[in-house]
């Protein structure tokens, strides 16, 4: 008898043996192929403790003392085991944004990483030490999907200089309609992106400011919103390029200071 034929029928007797298999397997029992959710993944890549609701890892990342470079980046505590702070929002690390200042790590990105679904996902859950830092199979299954399938290159959308390369004329119109069913940014951060959308006197992370700071970072949060906040994510309203790139241009003319 071919192996997989022993297999098969030993597989059926055991079935039987349960009662034929009428209870589903748990959902993270082995054999069930998990299906990644890209827009929560792109979320927890974000802060996936917030998104998780787990508690925030202790001490550093495992991965965190192999650093290349040690001098630049010298973050402790649970903000080292944010996928951004080693492969940039940019995914491309060291070769990209967080290629120079206080985020360099030196570590590579992974944009356009070739690793398939099962490398990935014992990188993630064994090597990356995300299993035992309490993300269940479904989180990572979500993260292994925002690799895979969720990663877009800045140099699409933003130029050399940091500036997005749209059209600032639709993307106020954007800003104020919202992008497919999505509620108006407008609504809750103010038109001008001056207002906190938590009603919190002390906010100053206003769009235009991270706009200019961090073009990258917007491109991150309009993409996926904010971690564990009502904030709507654009790739669930089907977000086009040119529409990131017009919001961008047009959060670039926002004030940055109250
Ligand atoms: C403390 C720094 C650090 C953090 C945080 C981190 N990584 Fe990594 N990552 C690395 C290093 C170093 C490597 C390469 C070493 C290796 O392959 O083991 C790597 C490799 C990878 C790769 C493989 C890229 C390729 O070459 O194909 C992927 C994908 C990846 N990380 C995703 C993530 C995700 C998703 C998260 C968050 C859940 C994350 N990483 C958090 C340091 C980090
Ligand atoms: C339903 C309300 C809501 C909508 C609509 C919304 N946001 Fe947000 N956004 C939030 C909340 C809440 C936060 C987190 C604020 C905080 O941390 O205090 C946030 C955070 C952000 C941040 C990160 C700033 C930070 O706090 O780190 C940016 C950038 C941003 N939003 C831009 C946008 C843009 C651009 C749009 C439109 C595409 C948009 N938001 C639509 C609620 C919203």
């Amino acid at each position: 008898m071919p192996m997989t034929w022993k297999w098969l029928s030993c597989a059926c007797v055991l079935l039987l043996l349960a009662g034929c298999g009428d209870e589903q397997p748990p959902p993270d029992s082995p054999g069930t192929p998990l299906v990644g959710d890209l827009a929560r993944g792109g979320q927890l890549y974000d802060n996936w403790w917030a998104v998780a609701l787990v508690n925030p890892p202790e001490g550093e990342h495992p991965l965190w003392a192999t650093r290349p470079d040690q001098e630049s980046n010298t973050r402790k505590g649970p903000t080292t085991w944010r996928c951004k702070e080693c492969h940039g929002w940019d995914y491309k690390g060291v070769t990209g944004a967080y290629g120079l200042g206080s985020h360099k790590t030196g570590f590579a990105g992974i944009l356009g990483s070739s690793k398939e679904e099962a490398e990935l996902t014992s990188l993630l859950k064994e090597t990356h030490g995300y299993g035992a830092a309490g993300l269940s199979d479904q989180d990572i299954a979500d993260l292994v999907a925002f690799v895979r399938g969720g990663l877009l290159d800045s140099a699409e959308l933003i130029d050399a200089d940091g500036l997005f390369t749209g059209s600032a004329a639709d993307g106020a119109t954007i800003y104020r309609q919202g992008i497919g069913e999505n509620k108006r940014c407008a609504a809750c951060h103010g038109q001008d992106g001056l207002e906190s959308p938590k009603d919190d006197p002390e906010y100053e992370d206003f769009v235009g400011l991270i706009a200019v700071d961090n073009p990258w970072e917007l491109l991150h949060k309009i993409r996926f919103g904010q971690p564990a906040t009502k904030m709507p994510r654009g790739v669930d309203a089907d977000v086009t390029i040119q529409q990131l790139k017009d919001l961008g241009s047009f959060s670039q003319s926002l004030p940055t200071e109250r």
